[in-house]
């Protein structure tokens, strides 16, 4: 296994652990911001906005404080949110629309949280260097929300 690929194997392993006996998806949401911050080099802000009606609002975080509320459709978490599709972002500055609520973020990686198929919320990363993300992290994120995704049907599975 590539260093890379161990260090998402054991930041796996941590949001299991973290999640899997917890049933309240914002207490969630902050402890995973929390371990991604922490755990993740270069990187300046780690976050969740949650889908309310046809806006994103801001969830849990971790970094600089952050734009409140995002319609569909605008910025690079907008994007993600109405897309359903992941934004993999090398230099912000690029991208039309982009909503800078931290002007040293550069890169970002915004990744989709789905319930039956339907975007709930998204993470975003944002980091200071540009290209900071790569097709692994893209990979190591998106097994990390999919966790999330599993624990978040699990209990509304048990409230049926
Ligand atoms: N840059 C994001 C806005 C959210 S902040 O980065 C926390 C965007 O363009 O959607």
């Amino acid at each position: 296994m590539s260093n890379q690929a161990e260090f998402y194997h054991e930041l796996l392993g941590q949001t299991k652990a973290l999640i899997s006996n917890e049933s309240d998806i914002i207490a969630n949401m902050a402890n995973v911001s929390a371990l991604l911050f922490e755990r993740l080099a270069e990187v300046n802000w780690v976050g969740f906005y949650r889908l309310v009606g046809d806006e994103l609002v801001l969830g849990p975080f971790q970094g600089k404080v952050a734009c409140l509320r995002i319609p569909l459709g605008q910025g690079v978490c907008g994007t993600c949110a109405l897309t359903g599709e992941v934004q993999r972002i090398a230099d912000v500055h690029q991208f039309d629309g982009h909503i800078a609520c931290d002007a040293s973020s550069n890169a970002e990686l915004v990744v989709p949280v789905k319930v039956a198929g339907k975007v709930v919320a998204i993470l975003d990363i944002d980091s200071t260097a540009f290209a900071r993300f790569d097709q692994q992290d893209e990979q190591g994120i998106m097994s990390i929300v999919k966790i999330f995704e599993q624990n978040i049907t699990a209990q509304n599975d048990t409230k049926r």
